[in-house]
């Protein structure tokens, strides 16, 4: 993509680093800022993340193989940790962020992608072709409103 932000590259990355950027957009102003995730060095998860040209870490998101545990009998994908940097949010870099990993999941072959979103989120992932389920919850480490939404691949 090129624009305001100049060129911009996505391409994957070790699970360790994604981690400053999920600490400072996921855990600003918690107590708890762990930012390890059950799976992150699984071989079969992929993190990607957005670069500007100067090699600037400016969007971050993984994509774990799990079943969507309201379908488990279809293989799914979980998106998890999807963050922009502050500065440079509604720019675009999330949208491209799910695009990549909506060619990743339908390169491996999955039925669906799914996550347990934030509720302040869900305008964006709804205009990405997601799909509100459920009854919304309170999640516990930040203790913020989320619903699941879910999106179905066709193969
Ligand atoms: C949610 C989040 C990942 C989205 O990433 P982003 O880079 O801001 O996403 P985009 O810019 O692609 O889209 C966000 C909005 O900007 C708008 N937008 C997209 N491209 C744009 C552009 N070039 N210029 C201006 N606005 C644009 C989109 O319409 C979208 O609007 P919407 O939220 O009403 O759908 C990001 O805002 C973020 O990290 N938020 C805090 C952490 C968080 O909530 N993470 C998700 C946890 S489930």
């Amino acid at each position: 993509m090129s624009g305001t932000l100049g060129s911009i590259s996505i391409r994957a990355m070790n699970y360790l680093d994604v981690q400053p950027l999920r600490r400072e957009v996921l855990r600003a102003g918690m107590l708890d800022q762990t930012v390890n995730f059950d799976g992150d060095d699984d071989p079969t998860t992929m993190h990607l993340g957005a670069f500007t040209d100067a090699e600037v870490n400016i969007g971050v998101s993984t994509w774990l193989q799990r079943p969507f545990p309201s379908e488990p009998q279809l293989r799914g994908l979980q998106l998890r940790g999807m963050a922009t940097a502050v500065l440079v949010q509604g720019h675009g870099i999330g949208g491209l962020l799910l695009h990549a990993g909506m060619e990743y999941a339908a390169a491996i072959g999955v039925d669906l992608i799914w996550a347990n979103a934030r509720d302040s989120a869900l305008t964006f992932y709804n205009r990405h072709g997601f799909s509100t389920v459920g009854d919304g919850f309170i999640e516990t480490v930040t203790q913020l409103p989320h619903h699941q939404v879910v999106a179905y691949l066709v193969q």
